[in-house]
């Protein structure tokens, strides 16, 4: 074995580096992937499960001394909060709170959903009540508790309340907006959770919190113009349907404009309540809109000031002093499809001129419209 003398630089360069990387290895908590496919951008962020803490029980409240990792609590803290869960990984332990028995069959939830055999969609009886006066997503009523079982709230660290909405389309999947998770970085989504079953969030009464460990977003989203607002997130690990916890129908694949127009439609969030509105509500709102023909909210969004292109991948909707608001994207606007009592998802919450302004309806990206690429990240 000859080695020249100036081969040891290059090995002392070689051990530094390695050690660098070593340690930079061990106190990242990230591990990522970024990537893109013919349509869509994805993020992939592994599990982490470092093997001293692996069997320890993180149980709530008592926060974690993470000695390996960046804080995420002390770096991207822009607020105080007291109820974001502490460590998003599957480790972390749900308080028992949930008084809902867990059930394979959400047929078996409802009398409804019973008699229909429907094991998506399982909702209230009928569209929120028009006439309640009560201040809501804006203009709406407090849900009851756990009736929107497929809604879904997304969290991050730094945030004292959910950032947007989502809704179950299976047990490892949600369907939400792309503009919710555009500009995200691999460890901002590290720090993601998806709270289900709930309904106050500021008191945080989720039946099931899970980690993102894929985000996968339309790959011509564009935020200038709002189109191609989709986005699936896979959580880990999968969810076992229950009678607060279940997903919602989805419309077949189609481009046709208008098909839903005229119908009344469901929306709910933790949205604002009001454009101007700092704080969100504490609880789950919901109110009833009514879906509006394609040209008309074209015409709306064509104002001078305005001048925002509406497209057949979207759909409007609106009602008088109702719609939703920041803080509601990414959530579903639901309708009672064809002859059954099962809420089907039309629309993803993606935009609007304000919120609930006279003569703008909200906008919403459109689910039929999407359904084949939703289909593509929902099965793979
Ligand atoms: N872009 C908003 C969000 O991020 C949703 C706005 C919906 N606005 C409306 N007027 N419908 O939460």
């Amino acid at each position: 074995m000859k080695m020249r003398m100036s081969r040891l630089p290059h090995l002392a360069i070689f051990f530094f580096a390695a050690s660098v990387h070593l340690l930079l290895f061990s106190i990242c908590p990230v591990s990522s992937r970024i990537y893109r496919t013919n349509d869509a951008v994805v993020i992939e962020v592994d599990d982490v499960r470092p093997s001293t803490f692996a069997n320890r029980n993180f149980a709530n409240p008592a926060p974690i001394p993470m000695m390996y990792a960046v804080n995420p609590y002390t770096i991207l803290l822009s607020q105080p909060y007291s109820n974001f869960p502490f460590w998003p990984y599957p480790l972390y332990q749900q308080p028992a709170s949930s008084s809902v028995p867990d059930v394979e069959d959400v047929a078996a939830t409802s009398s409804e959903s019973k008699q229909q055999k429907i094991n998506c969609g399982v909702g209230p009886p009928s569209p929120p009540q028009r006439s309640l006066p009560v201040a809501a997503i804006v203009g709406g009523s407090e849900a009851i508790p756990n009736s929107w079982p497929f809604i879904a709230g997304l969290r991050i660290a730094g945030r004292s309340s959910v950032f947007c909405g989502g809704s179950i389309i299976s047990p490892t999947r949600i369907l939400t907006a792309a503009h919710c998770v555009e500009k995200m970085s691999a460890f901002n989504i590290s720090t993601m959770t998806v709270n289900l079953g709930m309904h106050n969030q500021t008191g945080n009464d989720a039946d099931h919190t899970r980690r993102v460990s894929r985000v996968v977003y339309h790959i011509a989203y564009n935020a200038n113009t709002n189109q191609n607002d989709v986005a699936v997130l896979t959580i880990d690990p999968p969810i076992v349907y229950s009678a607060a916890v279940s997903p919602v129908c989805l419309p077949r694949a189609s481009s046709a404009v208008d098909q839903f127009a005229g119908k009344d439609a469901a929306i709910m969030g933790w949205g604002r309540e009001n454009e101007n509105d700092t704080i969100p509500p504490d609880v789950l709102k919901q109110a009833t809109v009514q879906i509006i023909p394609n040209a008309d909210c074209k015409t709306q969004y064509a104002v001078g000031g305005v001048e925002m292109e509406i497209t057949n991948q979207q759909l409007c909707a609106s009602a008088d002093g109702r719609d939703t608001c920041q803080g509601d994207s990414g959530g579903p606007i639901v309708v009672q499809a064809g002859s059954t009592t099962a809420w089907t998802q039309v629309g993803i919450t993606s935009f609007g001129n304000g919120c609930a302004k006279p003569n703008f309806a909200g906008v919403y990206a459109s689910v039929a419209f999407f359904r084949n690429w939703i289909n593509t990240y929902m099965n793979s």
